[in-house]
């Protein structure tokens, strides 16, 4: 080859590569599998080694920024890092402040300290210091699951490796954000699309020299495990951590009223531009930890803080067309295809419109000029359209009267709650056979809070599914991977890895497993509810006869279940009545390994029990008592049956009814200081 042709080979090989980074980084949908990429981003190397005349801008040795590694080793958090619930108005704020006043029986005349701490868009982390030794740093993973990623954290210069403090607890777990700030993200030439993903994606390179390409900071605002504690409020805590060396956020503050609350988040909201890094809210967490523990968690939040988040931002761009999506439960959502534009780093190109009314509402037309809005991790979407640049060629959007993908005429339900018809078109689907919705349910069946199949993406299911491979859930098991052989980045190694993370996706937790199914209104929180109450998968599956059987009793019982109303009784209803849903589950049944529903496994008198509180009590609410029982093991249940063990009652209106039942049914009927005795 002479010095033109190898040239022109490179270029190819650039050309190809950024193809790659741009769906990777912008799109965040890779086209080719991690092996493929890693070659060819060799050969592109080697070339450059071999021939030192080329170069060129966009090659891997001069952009910061690969495509981050799968492959770290999964280490269990010792305590879950869990997420939070968020807060878009003071509305929000004010019930938040509500819940926990009434979850603690507090009077109006006891006062509550939050912590109020900047949330910095960034990346947590998890630092595990032995006698002040840095001995492992863990990315937060899906909460429970963590990654190894100590050595990427160790090239952080905000975090120290050693603290030698005599107040510095024999064991911590100091838990933080990692970020890059605005002006060092502006300075480096790389491939990730944002700072918060030039965080993530740096932080997560198999060779860490990648990582300390990039000048990560580290803010410490939390702790996971510590022993001994010895701090009783976080902002005692953020103090000391400031004084054993970490970096901590100089906005901390302390607010008790929602005045205060209010005016900081102004006046911090205010200043957000000329910060340093990207903020998205404050985060409000009660500062003493007592009250903290005594408020729990409920599913993946706590509830003693919540995400105070500042409002979104926002870009101008044009309609092209407006296309309907047909979702997994059968919403057809309108979505703007618009001129991309960058908003917060990223590139955005499609925005939800939401619905029929919202485009009436808003009147928005095909090549209107529009307002588009983007917040966090939420899909885009159009707020108002510039009326000023609306031109003769704007077109009218009519909404279809049939379901783009089966043809079958649309409906909005009626909403027995608000008493009108719903904003949302729905697909009826009523034989369970419409394309779009089996494969978004695929699509839900594989993602990470359900199968969490690694490698299986979007892009591959519609793939499997143009080639008529796969339709339902576990058709996906007997699937034939070799046919991967021909498609474009697909080798042995890859197809290996694929066919290894179905393997170990048939392993699963039945709550996991009845989210996976994807029936409508049974989100993660009710599969939770539902998989705590049948503790095996078998007896679930019973759900099925005893709802076609529609016996009465059964039907009391489950919406006896806290969490369970009428809407997913009807909803499990009519998908336990379709014959090839019953098929799709006890197939599932039949080739994955459902572990049984755990409860804790911790020995206390109560484990295992099932408790049933009736009337009001006065030294702890009984949410309270509810959540304490549930923590020690106890399962609470709504009505009275002979399995019931005790009935607790509070002096205040207990129901008579109940202590009926329960004195003819020989259940232990227990008073509010015998309980609190017993679970002391
Ligand atoms: S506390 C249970 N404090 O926000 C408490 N989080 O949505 C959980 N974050 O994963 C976190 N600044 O990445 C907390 N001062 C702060 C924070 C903060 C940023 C991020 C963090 C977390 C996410 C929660």
């Amino acid at each position: 080859m002479n010095k033109k042709e190898i040239e022109k080979n490179y270029l190819k090989k650039i050309d190809e590569i950024k193809k790659y980074n741009k769906a990777y980084f912008e799109k965040d949908d890779p086209l080719v599998s991690d092996k493929y990429y890693d070659d060819i981003k060799q050969e592109i190397l080697q070339l450059e080694k071999k021939h030192k005349f080329l170069k060129n801008k966009d090659s891997p040795s001069k952009k910061i920024g690969y495509k981050p590694s799968g492959k770290f080793k999964k280490i269990n958090h010792e305590i879950p890092m869990l997420s939070l619930s968020n807060a878009f108005s003071v509305i929000n704020i004010k019930d938040f402040i509500k819940k926990i006043r009434n979850f603690l029986n507090f009077k109006n005349s006891e006062k509550i300290i939050f912590s109020a701490e900047p949330k910095i868009d960034g990346i947590s982390a998890s630092l595990k210091y032995k006698d002040g030794i840095f001995v492992l740093g863990l990315s937060r993973g899906d909460g429970k699951i963590g990654e190894d990623i100590t050595n990427n954290l160790k090239t952080i210069s905000d975090i120290p490796k050693t603290i030698k403090k005599k107040n510095f607890p024999e064991n911590l777990e100091v838990r933080g954000e990692v970020y890059i700030s605005k002006s060092d993200f502006k300075k480096i030439n790389k491939q990730f699309a944002n700072p918060r993903n030039a965080a993530g994606g740096s932080l997560r390179q198999k060779d860490y020299k990648e990582t300390s390409k990039i000048p990560l900071k580290f803010i410490a605002y939390g702790f996971g495990l510590a022993d001994p504690m010895n701090f009783k409020r976080q902002s005692e805590f953020l103090k000391l951590l400031k004084s054993w060396g970490f970096k901590t956020n100089p906005l901390n503050s302390l607010v008790s009223s929602l005045e205060e609350i209010e005016s900081n988040h102004r006046i911090i909201e205010k200043k957000r531009s000329e910060i340093d890094y990207d903020l998205d809210g404050l985060v409000y967490k009660i500062d003493d930890l007592k009250l903290q523990t005594r408020l729990g968690y409920v599913s993946n939040y706590p509830r003693w803080a919540i995400a105070h988040k500042f409002s979104a931002e926002k870009g101008f761009s044009k309609i092209k067309n407006i296309e309907i999506q047909v979702g997994r439960t059968g919403a057809l959502t309108p979505v703007a295809k618009i001129d991309p534009i960058t908003i917060g780093g990223v590139v955005v190109s499609n925005a939800t419109l939401h619905n029929e009314d919202e485009i009436n509402r808003k009147d928005i037309r095909i090549n209107d000029t529009v307002c588009i809005q983007r917040a966090g991790d939420v899909i885009p979407q159009v707020l108002s359209v510039d009326l000023l640049k609306r031109d003769k060629n704007s077109k009218k959007f009519i909404f279809p009267q049939k379901c783009p993908s089966c043809g079958s005429k649309t409906i909005k339900e009626f909403n027995i709650n608000t008493k009108k018809k719903d904003a949302v078109t729905r697909c009826p689907d009523t034989n369970f056979d419409c394309k779009d919705i089996l494969k978004e349910k695929l699509k839900h069946f594989v993602s990470k809070d359900a199968l969490n199949i690694e490698g299986l993406g979007k892009k591959l299911i519609d793939n499997f599914w143009n080639k008529k491979l796969i339709k339902y859930p576990h058709d996906i098991f007997s699937l034939d991977l070799s046919i991967l052989n021909t498609l474009d980045g697909w080798g042995e190694k890859s197809i290996d890895n694929l066919k290894n993370s179905i393997i170990k996706s048939k392993q699963i937790s039945l709550d996991r497993f009845i989210f996976s199914l994807g029936i409508r209104h049974i989100g993660e929180e009710n599969a939770k509810v539902l998989a705590k109450h049948f503790l095996v998968a078998k007896q679930f599956f019973e759900l099925a006869k005893n709802l076609n059987d529609a016996k009465q009793k059964y039907l009391e019982e489950l919406k006896a279940i806290d969490g369970i109303g009428n809407s997913q009784i009807e909803s499990l209803k009519k998908f336990f009545s379709n014959n090839q849903n019953l098929k799709v589950v006890s197939k599932l049944i039949d080739v994955l390994n459902i572990k049984d529903y755990k409860f804790i496994s911790k020995k206390t008198p109560i484990s295992g029990k099932l408790i049933m509180f009736t009337g009001g009590f006065v030294d702890k609410s009984r949410s309270e008592l509810k959540s304490l029982a549930e923590s020690l093991g106890a399962k609470i249940v709504s009505n009275v049956s002979k399995k019931t063990d005790f009935l607790i009652t509070g002096s205040h209106k207990p129901t008579t009814r109940k202590i009926n039942e329960a004195k003819n049914l020989n259940i232990k009927i227990i008073n509010e200081d015998d309980w609190n005795k017993i679970i002391n």
